[in-house]
């Protein structure tokens, strides 16, 4: 029973990185985290989640033009929890982030868990933005008068799921096509797919190949990878400039009233799924070990992406709302370049497309970067098998997990809903949230004395209103998306007590610990 309470020691953790067991090359400096942290932060979110927070879905409410209340609160939200993520990231610069905080502070069971669960943020998180980044990419291609086949763009639960509602529509004597372009599309997909043993074949395939070319720049080496990134980063940024100043000239401030159609309840339901909107600037953490000056740019990293990522968001939001009426975006995946498309500024919606083609690009390429130093360091510590700990002899990456992540990223998005990958993603994200505010109140309790390089003001008030804000966001989701994250946890602890509680390095005396480092 002790087992899973045993912890890593801080010293331990901070040793096992520096010196000759240092694995990643030190490249990073602050530019280059920030531009990590907005890379990871603008993507899908905001250019498709955003029309379904403003005017609501089947499960929910939409928030109307208080949209930018959504996103204000949500930043307040990811505000406090980036506080505490950057006084453990500037105290422990290790590349596993909040599981390895959970590990020095919480034990070996809840950072198991939270490794585990931040599968759900970072690769189900990336199963949504290639999704999405193949959403943009059949626009941009239709733009050029080139028709994908659709059962190829296409993944077979929302083509299953279409076919389901035109059906139960054609029952009722209604026209399927009133449904909309999602049901449209759906029925299309199955109906042009090519059958193997009777069996539809039909799955995203941009979305399989956008994962395999990330895949491949992130096995060749983050430096690389990184100059990549940034360049994308000042792109995206460019495009929704753009946005926001071509879109201010169809502003009608008519469209802003009523300003919340559904009160606080459209609010609060907008704010669980645009959070997915924030996600990403915990993973400037997970570049720790990569970074030149990890204590001071790793927080720098973190706030600074997440404060220029509210300015963009809170402006988008008002401009948004402010060209087309919110209740226009009822199932709509495009609402940056609809804003356009309605008023026949096909050009401009065409700029906005390719835009999000690279935003969520730069999203895809950090998530796939994160996940793999997660997965790499629970495998250093005994909790994974050690040849996923081992890197690339040439390129010095995780380049078996990378591998790994990018089979199930690929694998996830070639069938799946992106919908309900969001849903899931959100409710894993802000589980770690909360236990990385529970982990700087404990620390500073247990080890007052330890340097802390960053120091999240106010504790426990701050990491107190964090745990509060995320855990209202998590009840704010749909049940369906608490039944399967409680599945995914379920059999996350089944590996733990079949694997990583037995073959911890903790079980191990200290020299052969560091004997056996990979
Ligand atoms: N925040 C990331 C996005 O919007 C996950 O795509």
């Amino acid at each position: 029973m002790h087992r899973i309470f045993r912890r890593k020691s801080l010293d331990h953790l901070v040793g096992e990185t520096s010196g000759p067991h240092q694995q990643l090359k030190r490249v990073l400096g602050p530019v280059h985290l920030t531009l990590l942290g907005v890379g990871a932060i603008i993507g899908a979110g905001i250019f498709s989640t955003v029309g379904t927070a403003a005017s609501g879905g089947a499960e929910h409410l939409g928030a109307g033009p208080a949209l930018v209340v959504s996103f204000i609160l949500v930043a307040v939200a990811c505000s406090f929890a980036a506080l505490c993520y950057a006084e453990f990231a500037a105290m422990v610069p290790v590349s596993g982030s909040a599981y390895t905080y959970a590990y020095a502070t919480l034990g070996e069971l809840i950072a198991w868990i939270i490794g585990w669960d931040l599968i759900l943020e970072y690769a189900v998180g990336n199963v949504a933005v290639a999704i999405s980044w193949s959403d943009y990419f059949q626009s941009l291609l239709e733009g050029f008068g080139l028709h994908w086949p659709l059962w190829l763009g296409t993944d077979l639960r929302s083509a299953l799921q279409a076919a389901h509602q035109a059906t139960a529509a054609t029952a009722a004597g209604l026209d399927p096509a009133a449904l909309g372009a999602v049901v449209v599309r759906g029925v299309g997909a199955l109906a042009a797919a090519p059958r193997v043993l009777g069996v539809p074949v039909v799955f995203n395939l941009p979305a399989v190949l956008i994962v395999v070319v990330i895949t491949w720049v992130l096995v060749r080496g983050i430096h690389e990878s990184a100059r990549f990134n940034s360049a994308m980063v000042l792109l995206k940024l460019a495009i929704i400039g753009f946005f926001v100043v071509a879109g201010a000239c169809y502003v009608r401030p008519a469209n802003w009233t009523p300003f919340a159609p559904n009160g606080f309840g459209g609010i609060s339901s907008a704010a669980a799924i645009i959070f997915f909107a924030y996600i990403g600037f915990d993973a400037v953490s997970t570049a720790a070990e990569e970074a030149r000056n990890p204590q001071r740019d790793v927080p720098i990293g973190i706030l600074a992406s997440l404060i220029v990522c509210t300015v963009v968001y809170i402006i988008v939001a008002l401009v948004l709302t402010g060209m087309v009426r919110w209740d226009q975006f009822s199932g709509v995946a495009d609402p940056l370049a609809k804003a356009f498309a309605d008023r026949g500024m096909n050009w401009a919606a065409g700029i906005i497309s390719f835009g999000a083609v690279f935003a969520t690009t730069s999203v895809l390429l950090v998530f796939q970067l994160g996940q793999p130093r997660i997965l790499f360091s629970m495998a250093r510590d005994g909790l994974l098998p050690p040849w996923a700990a081992r890197v690339h002899p040439r390129y010095r990456t995780p380049h078996r997990m990378t591998i790994l992540t990018g089979v199930f990223v690929a694998g996830f998005a070639a069938v799946t809903n992106i919908n309900e990958v969001v849903e899931l993603c959100n409710i894993g994200t802000l589980f770690a949230f909360v236990l990385v505010a529970a982990g700087v109140i404990l620390l500073r309790r247990s080890d007052p004395a330890r340097l802390r390089p960053f120091r999240t003001p106010l504790v426990p008030w701050v990491p107190w209103c964090a745990i509060l804000s995320c855990g209202y966001l998590m009840a704010e989701l749909p049940w369906v998306t608490w039944a399967r994250f409680v599945i995914w946890l379920g059999v996350g602890l089944v590996f733990y007590y079949l694997y990583g509680c037995r073959h911890s390095r903790l079980n191990r005396p200290a020299t052969a610990r560091n004997q056996t480092l990979p």
